[in-house]
């Protein structure tokens, strides 16, 4: 990897995408979100039947899916069309993490995130900072108290109409565990990573606590 790399982990939520963007702007370096790669994998093995918990079937839909999926700035274009939009929902996060607790899944895409990072980027997700960028000079874990994150994934939500705010609490409380418990690259904050709690911070000081930090690394 030759370029510049920050990641950003933390659990469903916590703002990490919304952030990533934004500092992007600032510094000059496309954003990878790694939960797209997983929400890929999860949606196609719905689509197409793939059990949940199939290492090996999964693990031969990835191999195809990395030969059809093209990543842009646009999004993620399968067949050449752009599939992000529908890679956003519950349903699909969920299916997410259950794929994203196969080793096999997960040994697959990080070849793919590592080349995708050559060039320098921001990257976002679970184990950025401890597996796939360990040597990245900036890292940053992110977090925010269950109800904040459930308030702030119900207003995105609620637009569309249904679940209620303690229904998102349940989800994200089961996400995190299985996030957090899994055996192969589990959510969990690099040693020298720094820790932001955005509970009461709005995205700008978030954002602006982060520039600080690079500011100091030179
Ligand atoms: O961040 P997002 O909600 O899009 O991620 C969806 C799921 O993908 C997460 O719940 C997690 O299980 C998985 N994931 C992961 N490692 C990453 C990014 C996402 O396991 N680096």
């Amino acid at each position: 990897i030759s370029g510049l790399t920050i990641a950003i982990d933390g659990p469903s939520g916590s703002g990490k995408g919304t952030v990533a963007k934004m500092l992007a702007d600032e510094v000059g370096l496309p954003v990878l979100d790694t939960g797209l790669l997983y929400r890929l994998v999860g949606s196609v093995a719905l689509s197409r039947d793939v059990a949940l918990d199939s290492a090996d079937a999964l693990a031969d839909l990835v191999d195809q899916l990395l030969m059809s999926i093209d990543w842009t700035v646009e999004g993620v274009f399968l067949d050449g069309e752009n599939i992000t939009g529908s890679l956003r929902s519950e349903q699909v996060g969920e299916a997410a993490s259950k794929v994203a607790s196969q080793p096999e899944v997960r040994e697959k895409l990080l070849a793919l995130q590592h080349q995708l990072a050559k060039a320098g980027c921001i990257m976002d997700g679970r184990d950025i900072g401890t597996v796939v960028l360990p040597d990245a000079p900036a890292k940053f874990f992110l977090t925010a108290s269950i109800r904040e994150r459930a308030r702030r994934r119900w207003a995105q939500l609620k637009d569309d109409g249904g679940s209620t705010l303690e229904a998102v609490v349940d989800e994200l409380k089961m996400r995190d565990q299985r996030d957090r418990e899994r055996q192969h690259a589990p959510l969990c904050q690099a040693a020298d990573a720094i820790t932001i709690d955005s509970t009461t911070m709005r995205v700008d000081d978030v954002v602006d606590r982060m520039l600080g930090v690079l500011e100091r690394r030179g």
